[in-house]
């Protein structure tokens, strides 16, 4: 589920102390020389002929295959990751570290650490493999993280390689919710994997890498800031669980562009504390469409503003574009632009629902995040006729207001059909000479409500 937080704060020092013993260990035990000794090599100053070009000039380059790395997919090549890491991230210069193409690495979970001294470039150009499920899982450390990059200002990772979080044996595990089994304990830990995770970084650039079949999200952004991701990649099965794209949480400024998602659940997420992003030609599906939320959970606040999302096509999803909040919370959406988005076969194409809920007893609470400032236009395609085409279920108590519909063109797949669109308490306008289906159900005006109209963000 996109909002599932992770308290990763709490665990990290702990998460951390374990990963060094432990690696020290290792290290120790298999003789793995010390990093000083690699350091010699740290300055091949001329790359391979296949890297010139998209490597500048200007940069160091540390190759992970002279730190140490076998490459072969079956050694455990962290400690090299960790060694060329360490260099470059002390390094005086601009410097590019290269996991490079015709190898596949094992890595074990990893915390990668900023800021370093320079502008860093991370090249994948070959194969990052996890280890394979939870019974490869580096025993003492933590089952929530994979590749972690922390505090990193001015990162980019770059490259036509691929991340593969191995993923199978996580979403086999009779625990998921898909696998509807009633004999799991409630609390049973089913903790899996996000295969990649920033937090708080500050001008991260992701661009050309494919990533796949991560356990749990693929990426997630943490109280990040100047975010660019351009032209990746993301492929998992349509029924692999909680496997979210990318998740953006308490994060500014975050631009993601020109990229392809194909997953089990959200293709996009954004969680509270999200403000200023542009997500702009992107192609999701199968999933659950781009959804704000959820929010709310538990009566906490969520303020999300200023976020747009246009000419992007979603295939084969549960939902289009989509906002949900649980019932309770406090704070505001507001100011969120969907904008030429083309739905094929998709079973909600725009909803809000402030009732969401995961099992079937949320009880209704007085106190809502506020939806405020929403425009839907030029939505276009078709829909799954099951569910109304347009449903907007606002809160009972703090109404959603300012909904602006224009230039819809939904229809039904494969059915002569129509679904009406459902409207509950939302207020707003419909704009233009055509809509299909025409929006009877909005409100007019404005909502009378004792809230404060920014919801206290
Ligand atoms: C952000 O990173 C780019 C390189 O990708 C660099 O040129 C620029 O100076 C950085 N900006 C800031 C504010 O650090
Ligand atoms: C955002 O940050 C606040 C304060 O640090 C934290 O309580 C909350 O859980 C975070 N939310 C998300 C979605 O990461
Ligand atoms: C949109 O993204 C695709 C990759 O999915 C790319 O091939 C295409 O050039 C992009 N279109 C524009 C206008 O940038
Ligand atoms: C909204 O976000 C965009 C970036 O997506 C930014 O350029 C713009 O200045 C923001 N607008 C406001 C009013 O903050
Ligand atoms: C969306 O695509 C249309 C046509 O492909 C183009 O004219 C328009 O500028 C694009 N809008 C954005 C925000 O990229
Ligand atoms: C909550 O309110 C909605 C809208 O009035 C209603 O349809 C729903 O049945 C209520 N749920 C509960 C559990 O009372
Ligand atoms: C309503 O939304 C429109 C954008 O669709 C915006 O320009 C306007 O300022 C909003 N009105 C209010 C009262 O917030």
């Amino acid at each position: 589920m996109a909002t599932e937080g992770v308290d990763l704060k709490s665990n990290m020092g702990l998460f951390l102390m374990m990963f060094y013993l432990c690696c020290g260990f290792i290290c120790l035990s298999q003789g793995i020389p010390l990093q000083s000794s690699y350091y010699k090599y740290s300055r091949i100053v001329i790359p391979p002929p296949n890297l010139q070009n998209s490597l500048r000039e200007d940069h160091d380059v540390f190759n992970i295959v002279s730190y140490g790395a076998v490459g072969d997919g079956l050694t455990d090549d962290t400690q090299a990751f960790k060694s060329a890491w360490e260099a470059a991230c002390t390094a005086d210069h601009a410097s590019t570290i290269i996991a490079p193409s015709g190898y596949t690495f094992l890595l074990h979970p990893f915390v990668f650490t900023g800021p370093c001294k320079t502008h860093l470039v991370f090249q994948v150009d070959g194969k990052i493999i996890a280890p394979d499920g939870p019974e490869s899982w580096p025993k003492e450390i933590s089952k929530k993280l994979w590749i972690i990059f922390q505090k990193t200002h001015g990162l980019t990772v770059q490259g036509h390689g691929l991340i593969d979080g191995s993923g199978h044996k996580w979403w086999d595990l009779p625990c998921k919710p898909h696998h509807h089994n009633q004999k799991t304990k409630k609390h049973e830990n089913c903790d899996s994997p996000i295969a990649i995770r920033f937090l708080e970084g500050k001008n991260l650039t992701l661009t050309g890498i494919n990533i796949m079949n991560s356990p749990q999200f693929h990426i997630r952004f943490d109280h990040c800031q100047h975010v660019t991701v351009d032209s990746i990649s993301i492929n998992s099965p349509a029924n692999s669980p909680n496997t979210d794209g990318i998740h953006i949480g308490n994060s500014t400024d975050v631009i993601i562009h020109n990229s392809v998602i194909s997953n089990g659940d959200d293709c996009i997420s954004i969680g509270a504390g999200s403000h200023d992003l542009d997500i702009r030609n992107m192609t999701c599906g199968s999933g659950h469409g781009i959804s704000i939320g959820s929010l709310g959970d538990h009566d906490t606040k969520a303020c999300v503003s200023n976020i747009t999302v246009s000419n992007c096509t979603i295939k084969h999803s549960d939902n289009g574009v989509r906002i949900k909040t649980w019932q309770g919370g406090f704070g505001s959406v507001s100011a969120v632009t969907f904008d030429g988005i083309q739905m094929d076969t998709v079973r909600n194409p725009i909803i809000i629902n402030q009732y969401y809920c995961l099992s079937s007893s949320c009880s209704n609470k007085t106190s809502a995040v506020l939806i405020d400032t929403i425009t839907y236009s030029n939505i276009y395609g078709t829909y799954d006729p099951k569910d109304p085409p347009v449903h907007l279920a606002c809160s009972e108590s703090v109404p959603c207001s300012n909904i602006t519909l224009s230039g819809l063109d939904l229809r039904p797949a494969e059915s002569k059909s129509r679904v009406e669109p459902l409207c509950w308490n939302a207020y707003g306008s419909i704009l233009g000479d055509f809509n299909n289906p025409s929006v009877d159900c909005l409100l007019e005006g404005l909502p009378f409500s004792n809230v404060p109209n920014d919801g206290q963000c």
